[in-house]
């Protein structure tokens, strides 16, 4: 049995470790990797093939960048012939990125079965390009696997059936675990940089409604540069934060950015802060996994539960008082939730797709 992975952004590169592990673990299954080159920097690609021991893509559709319409649209284009050519028994796209949505476009419409890893998140925001791509990838997926109850809910009312859905746990947590020592024994981050463990904060930004209006972002460049005067603030500088700023002619002065880091240094980081701020998605839930208080700057959230549980606060940057939240925040604690699984979503994924397809 052939399997097509559709992987292009960073977060799906990490994703796709514990994922690629298990379906090669199990005979008969050949995994057929195709990289869309959306993420192409080595710090935002390559590092994690090379440290997150993931086989050498494939194919390689080298579309890096562009409007969505562009890049989706010619990562189909690519991506068509190739499937026609390799005739993979199934494909399996990850998240919400336009590379998922490519991906699983073009299978859907040459009648390959869809499988889609991370099925069902919904932050009811249709403004966010994640929401399309991620609601338009289920209404054509066979296969849907959640990491949580609220994911389940979700497909439901959106009269997806049951048969398709299946409640596997999330990969993230696979990979937290599998990575997590390595972490500890490999990263040097911390001194690289100058920091103490509990002694600093971590902040990502690079949602597009964050970076892409000028006000947003200035808004979280000062709520950001007001809490660094009291605790270090550290910063992994993402490629698009970076071009608005400079577009803006803004920069960072006391908050330290540094360019964006390996998995591996930013497990070290993520569980070594004193609290997270992130527009990210997979950071919001690691800083759960690593105990660390999270403040979300956006308006909503696709992983309610943490709000919920206490680990996670959301705070509007274009109204929110972010300084104030974040100085809040540090050192309040959640309540225990049982949710992403066991560890082993990966190997049931692939014991799913051998025994389904
Ligand atoms: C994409 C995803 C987003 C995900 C994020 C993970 C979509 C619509 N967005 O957003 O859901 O959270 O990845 O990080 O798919 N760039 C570089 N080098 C790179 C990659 C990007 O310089 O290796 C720059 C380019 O100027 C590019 C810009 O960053 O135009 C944005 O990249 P793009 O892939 O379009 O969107 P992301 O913001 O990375
Ligand atoms: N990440 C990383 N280095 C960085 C920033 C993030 O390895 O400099 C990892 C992070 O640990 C998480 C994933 O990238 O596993 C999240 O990706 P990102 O924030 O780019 O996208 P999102 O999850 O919001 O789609």
């Amino acid at each position: 049995m052939k399997i097509a992975v559709v992987v292009g952004a960073r977060p799906q590169f990490i994703k796709l470790a514990p994922v690629s592990r298990a379906l090669r673990s199990l005979p008969g299954i050949t995994e057929l990797l195709i990289h869309t080159g959306q993420h192409y920097d080595d710090s935002m690609s390559g590092v994690f093939f090379d440290e997150l021991e993931i086989a050498r893509p494939d194919i390689n559709l080298s579309v890096n960048s562009g409007g969505h319409g562009a890049m989706t649209g010619l990562m189909m284009q690519k991506l068509e012939p190739v499937i026609q050519d390799h005739k993979p028994d199934a494909l399996l796209v990850f998240g919400d990125t336009n590379s998922t949505l490519a991906g699983a476009l073009v299978a859907a419409k040459l009648h390959i079965p869809v499988a889609h890893v991370e099925a069902g998140l919904r932050s009811f925001n249709r403004k966010m390009p994640e929401e399309t791509n991620r609601v338009l990838t289920d209404h054509v997926s066979d296969l849907l696997f959640t990491t949580s109850s609220d994911a389940v809910e979700n497909l439901r009312r959106e009269n997806i059936s049951d048969d398709k859905i299946f409640s596997v746990g999330d990969v993230m947590y696979d990979a937290a675990l599998h990575f997590g020592e390595r972490a500890k024994k490999k990263s040097r981050i911390l001194d690289d940089i100058g920091v103490e463990t509990k002694g600093f904060i971590l902040a990502t930004i690079h949602r597009a409604e964050n970076t892409d209006a000028p006000h947003v972002l200035t808004k979280i460049v000062d709520g950001l540069e007001a809490v660094a005067k009291q605790h270090p603030v550290v910063l992994p500088l993402h490629p698009r934060t970076a071009a608005r700023l400079k577009d803006m002619g803004r920069q960072f002065e006391r908050v330290q950015t540094i360019d964006p880091v390996g998995y591996l240094d930013m497990v070290a980081l993520e569980s070594n802060a004193m609290l997270v701020a992130t527009d990210s998605g997979g950071v919001q839930k690691e800083a759960y996994f690593y105990g660390v208080p999270c403040v979300t700057l956006r308006t909503e959230t696709e992983w309610g539960e943490l709000v919920e549980s206490g680990w996670n606060r959301i705070v509007p940057p274009s109204d929110g008082d972010i300084e104030g939240n974040i100085l809040d925040a540090i050192g309040t604690t959640g309540k225990p939730i049982e949710i992403y699984g066991d560890g082993t979503a990966s190997q049931r994924i692939a014991r799913i797709l051998a025994a389904r397809i």
